[in-house]
């Protein structure tokens, strides 16, 4: 009797979740997206430190075609409270039930992690750039949230629930990083320009941005979009908007792989993501598959904590999960400088 009660429940939930696929329906797409978006909690010295506010795309585009090649830097915080500032969103249907939701979110400038003034040829902010999309993304399978990827520049990592803090049980929390933006799961950081030591200092309770406030279906066609949506990219620093990025359930849960580089205790390239993750890069995020680090080895604890308690000491050293492009060929360059600069 047991058992045929077991059944029928389990055949009801098959039957609700089903329904919890949204397949073309927009209105039900936005209906998820809405359900599952992040909060993303700044740190407290995001303002006073003018590291910049996550900001609408438009006010970018209406200013450089007008002509202003000034950087842009938003620090109008009533525009979060508000829901004026909006989060893109990506719907997409893996099978087995799973439903993967990407989140973007637009910044208009970010501010160095470290700054040489050495003189001539030697001036260098490292780190900074106009213009960004940082990206949450969140597998839902049976109207649950069942993994959360949280990316940073050139690496992402993946949660699993349990690693992840939640508001009204639907929303994750993502902690962003002072200055370099990247979404971490955690609070943090020591304050430099390592992979995980960015600042992530939720201490004033009001920097905020509520991602269910205001969401655009960046994929919407049938919606009427503005002017400035589909604007060249020469508007926008040479960045697209998020339109047209990859198939988000075969994107690997984890970017940045752990390797020997680690030993050195400075993560290069793409090296870096994958430490945190709950599920290393050769599983897709839209795959049900359960828990699966890269690595959990010894020597990779010890080293990851070796990591850590260096950056402590070496404050002011750099990484690629703050640096895009071509400025990482310098990374070499600075980290000589800052380590003569500590022994001097
Ligand atoms: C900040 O944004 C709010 C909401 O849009 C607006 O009313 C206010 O004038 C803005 N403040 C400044 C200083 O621009
Ligand atoms: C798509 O655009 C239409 C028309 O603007 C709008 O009514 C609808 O809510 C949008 N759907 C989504 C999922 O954003």
């Amino acid at each position: 009797m047991a058992r045929w009660t077991n059944l029928l429940l389990q055949a009801a939930l098959l039957i609700t979740s089903a329904k919890s696929l949204c397949g073309d329906d927009a209105d039900c797409q936005h209906a998820a997206a809405t359900k599952f978006a992040p909060v993303l909690r700044l740190d407290k010295e995001t303002l006073s430190q003018d590291r910049c506010l996550p900001g609408h795309p438009a006010t970018v585009y209406y200013e450089r075609k007008a002509g202003n090649q000034d950087v842009i830097c938003e620090s109008n915080l009533t525009k979060l409270e508000a829901g004026e500032v909006p989060l893109f969103y990506h719907y997409k249907e893996c099978g087995s039930d799973v439903v993967v939701i990407d989140y973007f979110i637009w910044y208009s400038h970010q501010r160095e992690c470290l700054k040489i003034e050495a003189g001539g040829l030697m001036n260098e902010a490292y780190g900074e750039h106009k213009a960004d999309w940082e990206t949450v993304a969140v597998q839902i399978q049976y109207d649950e949230v069942k993994r959360v990827g949280f990316h940073q520049h050139s690496g992402a990592y993946s949660k699993s629930p349990d690693q992840v803090t939640f508001v009204d049980s639907t929303h994750p929390v993502a902690y962003v990083g002072l200055d370099s933006h990247g979404s971490y799961h955690d609070e943090g950081g020591t304050g430099n320009c390592l992979y995980f030591q960015d600042y992530r200092r939720f201490d004033d309770k009001s920097l905020k941005l509520e991602g269910w406030k205001f969401l655009i279906n960046a994929k919407n066609k049938s919606q009427d979009l503005p002017e400035w949506f589909d604007g060249s990219r020469d508007f926008y620093d040479g960045f697209p908007n998020p339109s047209n990025k990859g198939n988000a359930c075969r994107t690997p849960s984890c970017s940045g792989v752990d390797s020997w580089i680690e030993l050195t205790g400075v993560c290069t390239g793409t090296s870096c993501g994958c430490r945190k993750s709950d599920y290393c890069n050769d599983i897709e995020f839209g795959s049900v598959s359960g828990k699966k680090p890269c690595d959990d080895s010894l020597i990779n604890d010890i080293t990851n904590k070796g990591k850590d308690l260096g950056s402590r000491v070496i404050g002011g050293l750099r990484d690629s999960a703050q640096v895009s492009g071509a400025t990482s060929l310098h990374l070499g360059f600075a980290v000589i400088l800052v380590h003569l600069g500590r022994v001097l």
